[in-house]
This record gives C-alpha cells, sequence and structure tokens, in this order.
C-alpha cells in the first residue's frame, strides 16, 4: 500500500470544501477556474468540519443544504472542487482514481437508504464482496463474513438472498459489508429512511454501539432529531456550509429539533 492509503486513526478533517454541480451534470469551476454559470448549483460553500475521535455523528440540515454531496465526497465517490478531505492518513483530494479504488474499498464504508444489496447474492456473499472484489481469499474473507454477521445477529441468516430479509435485516448486512476490512469511517446516508420505527431505533442503537465498541467514526445523516439524539454531536448543513455544531447524546429530540432549526435559521 501506498503511504496515502495507510489505516490511520478515526479522524476527519475537512478545510474549505466547494463542490458546484454544472447543469448538464459535469463538473464546472475549481481549479480550472471556469466562471460558475448562471445555472450552475454551489452544493458546497466552504465546509469546514473535524471530528478527532471515534464516536456515533450526525449531519443535519434541509433538503438540499448539501448533505449527500459532503457524504459523497467522503466516501471518494466524487472530488471537491476545491479544499481538503483528510480521512485518518488519507489526503482524498488528492489522491489518484486507483488509490481511490482503493481507499473506497477498505478505509471507508458506506451505508445507504437502499441498502445497495446484490439481488442474486447471499448475505454472506454480499458481505465479502468488497473482499472478493479485492483479491483476497475467499475461505479467510467467508470465516470474517460468518463472524462479522454473527455479531450483528444474522448468524441464522447467512444464506439468505435479499429478498427474503426484512428491511432491518438488509440494512444489517449492509452494515456487515462496510465492516468487512474494518474501516476507521462509516459514512451512513439516511440509513433507516425505508424502516419502520422499531428498526430504525435498533439500527440507531447498532450504529451507536458499533462506533464505541470498534473504535471507528460513524457519520450519518439524517433529518430525524430522534436519530441525531443518539449521536455525541450533530452538525448542522445550510447552504453549503457548516452553520453551527452542538453536543447532541441524549438531547430531548423536539428540543434537537429546536436547537438545530434556530442554528439553520441564525446562521
Ligand atoms: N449530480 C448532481 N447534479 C446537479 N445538481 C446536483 C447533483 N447532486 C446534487 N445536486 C444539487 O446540489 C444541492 C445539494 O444536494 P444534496 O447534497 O443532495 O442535498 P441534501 O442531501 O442535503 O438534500 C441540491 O440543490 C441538489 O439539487
Ligand atoms: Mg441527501
Amino acid at each position: 500500500m501506498t503511504p496515502s492509503i495507510q489505516s490511520a486513526d478515526a479522524t476527519i478533517s475537512i478545510r474549505g470544501v466547494r463542490k458546484t454541480y454544472s447543469l448538464a451534470g459535469s463538473v464546472s469551476p475549481g481549479k480550472t477556474g471556469k466562471k460558475t454559470g448562471p445555472r450552475d448549483v454551489e452544493a458546497l460553500r466552504g465546509v469546514d468540519l473535524e471530528i478527532r475521535e471515534p464516536g456515533f455523528y450526525a449531519v443535519m440540515g434541509r433538503s438540499g443544504s448539501g448533505k449527500s454531496t459532503l457524504l459523497h465526497l467522503l466516501a471518494g465517490l466524487d472530488r471537491p472542487d476545491t479544499g481538503e478531505i483528510i480521512v485518518g492518513g488519507c489526503a482524498v483530494h488528492s489522491m489518484k482514481e486507483n488509490e481511490l479504488v482503493k481507499y473506497r474499498r477498505r478505509e471507508i464504508g458506506v451505508i445507504f437508504q437502499q441498502f445497495n444489496l446484490l439481488p442474486t447474492l447471499d448475505a454472506l456473499a454480499n458481505t465479502i464482496l468488497p473482499g472478493v472484489l479485492d483479491g483476497r481469499p475467499t475461505k479467510e474473507l467467508e470465516t470474517r463474513g460468518r463472524e462479522i454477521l454473527g455479531e450483528l445477529g444474522l448468524s441464522d441468516r447467512l444464506h439468505h438472498r435479499p429478498e427474503a430479509l426484512s428491511g432491518g435485516e438488509q440494512q444489517r448486512v449492509a452494515i456487515a459489508r462496510a465492516l468487512l476490512f474494518s474501516p476507521p469511517v462509516i459514512l451512513a446516508d439516511e440509513p433507516t429512511g425505508n424502516l419502520d420505527s422499531t428498526s430504525s431505533a435498533a439500527l440507531w442503537r447498532l450504529l451507536e454501539e458499533t462506533a464505541s465498541k470498534r473504535k471507528m467514526i460513524v457519520l450519518m445523516v439524517t433529518h430525524e432529531a430522534i436519530a441525531a439524539s443518539h449521536c455525541q454531536r450533530t452538525f448542522i448543513l445550510k447552504d453549503g456550509r457548516v452553520a453551527g455544531e452542538f453536543e447532541s447524546h441524549g438531547l430531548d429530540p423536539s428540543q434537537l429539533a429546536h436547537r438545530s432549526s434556530e442554528l439553520a435559521r441564525t446562521a
């Protein structure tokens, strides 16, 4: 491995990150020095965000405030126009494409609202897929996959395909897959968007426990105050910038919602 993709501490440092989408769908200004067109969307307009220790963190903000864009950039799925993104020891903003592929596979786990499991693969095969793509020995991967699925309470679901699993179970398989390489950071974009309230509550507890037990950062985008009340800290995005942050663990959800809308209003 090259130094830029070495595993390191669970830390995230985002400085001055900007991202503009051009209407044509291609990326515009940034380093190219092109001007922003009148119909371009400035999704991120100078984001600064620091996380220095493992734990469960939330990002909240109105629809369109840039939450998903920020997670995409952190996941190495897209690049910022300007600014720095450092995850553990990885300078994600300056990685070459082949380094990004390894970074995405090994250094970061991502969970989406839609689970994104392959329908033809069972729970175990879905879990170990990133390892198979990385060329790791299958036996080793299966042992590891069984172990993680077991820890997530899915020992008796190893050979079920997604269609034979509940939404909550599918999301736990997605978490198992994200944990395969024990990355320092897991990113979750509205992970309970397709779950009922009971499964959602179980998933927040699981993410909280995962972060503390494995000493990793779990950064979750959510619009639900009750979800953020499981997180130690909540960052509020507004119009492509961080409008503020506060300690949120154990806060009453209505208090938390009030706090975040105040920040979004006054910032
Ligand atoms: N691929 C894209 N092309 C053009 N505009 C986009 C694209 N993705 C997001 N946007 C725009 O960027 C802004 C931020 O979007 P997003 O990060 O998805 O917000 P959020 O997740 O907070 O709802 C929105 O105005 C959205 O319409
Ligand atoms: Mg979004």
